[in-house]
């Protein structure tokens, strides 16, 4: 009995999607795909047992589900003659693409972000003399891809006042990350969560640039970490930190020249700070941590 509901429900669905219902239907695609950070079209057309309609339109995009979902974006349309005049825009990153009068509520979504991954739903509506309205059942499901992006790279102290690297990337898919250094060091380990990936690197042992690279089908992306550790006269090391990007390594080794001329000149250190950390296209910062 179930299965023959189930069935009952699924040509119900394919009837509504594909063909007429009153004269009245809705035509999407299935899927969509954006780029984060790009833009995407949602494409809907539709038919109406009317003739002529020359009053109001409303054109209405919503989430999540139909009927009830959030209204991200509509539009209206007061005579045949008029443009739709956007009165909803959340974000002010949905905008009509399509013409309403030729049957056509396409959508453009700037600026896309991991948020507008949704199912999105069209509904059309005219009021005036004639009030009569409609809206697709099946939505468009937008999935999203995105090429990696170095987020974070850092590196800390443990307890043991020995040191750390972090990588932390996002992409979709989810980006493979590989640490590389002056020696392959020993032991790293790996956390994710929705499109984010941390790579821990857990003891830094030698001096020298630690890269880490994110990777995946749609591209890579690079940053990496200066780790330099220096013998202060008295006996405490004094550790350097230096946090950078890849393509700007011309501007770093006048840094570390720089850094040599200042260690000679001693006691001019202040006392250690957080934790080095920087994002992705420029210097954030140059940490210097006395250490025991
Ligand atoms: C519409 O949403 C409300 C609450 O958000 C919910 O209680 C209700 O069941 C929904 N109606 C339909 C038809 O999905
Ligand atoms: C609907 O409008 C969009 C945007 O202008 C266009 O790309 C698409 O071809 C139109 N669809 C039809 C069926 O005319
Ligand atoms: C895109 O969205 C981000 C985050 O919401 C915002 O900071 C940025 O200004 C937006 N860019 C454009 C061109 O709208
Ligand atoms: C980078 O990581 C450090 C240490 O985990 C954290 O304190 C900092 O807030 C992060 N910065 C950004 C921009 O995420
Ligand atoms: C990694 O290196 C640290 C510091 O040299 C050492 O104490 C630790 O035992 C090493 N771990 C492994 C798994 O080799």
């Amino acid at each position: 009995m179930k299965g023959l509901g189930l069935l009952l429900a699924c040509l119900l669905c394919i009837f509504t999607k594909g063909l007429q219902f009153n004269g009245w239907s809705i035509k999407v695609p299935s899927d969509a795909t954006g780029e984060v950070g790009k833009s995407v079209v949602l494409p809907c057309t539709f038919t109406h047992p009317h003739k002529t309609f020359d009053r109001t339109l409303t054109a209405i995009w919503r989430i999540k589900e139909p009927y009830n979902g959030t209204v991200v974006f509509k539009c209206v349309a007061h005579s045949s003659s008029e443009l739709c005049k956007t009165a909803t825009s959340y974000k002010n990153k949905y905008k009509l693409l399509g013409n309403p009068r030729h049957n056509n509520l396409s959508i453009k979504i700037d600026n896309l972000t991991w948020s507008d991954s949704n199912r999105y739903f069209c509904r059309v509506e005219f009021s005036g003399d004639l009030h009569d309205k409609y809206e697709g059942r099946t939505g468009i499901r937008l999935h999203l891809i995105a090429a990696p992006r170095i987020i974070n790279i850092t590196v800390s102290s443990n307890e043991d006042h020995t040191f750390k690297a972090l990588c932390t990337a996002d992409g979709e898919p989810l980006p493979s990350l590989t640490w590389t250094g002056p020696l392959s060091s020993n032991s790293s380990s790996v956390t994710s969560m929705n499109h984010q990936i941390t790579k821990e690197l857990h003891h830094l042992t030698h001096d020298g640039k630690y890269v880490c690279t994110a990777a995946n089908s749609h591209g890579r992306a690079e940053g990496a970490v200066y780790f330099y550790k220096f013998k202060g006269a008295n006996s405490n090391s004094i550790l350097i930190l230096i946090c950078i990007a890849l393509g700007v390594k011309a501007l770093l080794l006048l840094v570390i020249a720089g850094i040599g001329l200042l260690l000679g000149s001693e006691s001019c250190w202040s006392p250690p700070a957080k934790p080095c950390s920087c994002g992705c296209s420029q210097i954030n910062r140059l940490h210097l941590v006395l250490g025991k």
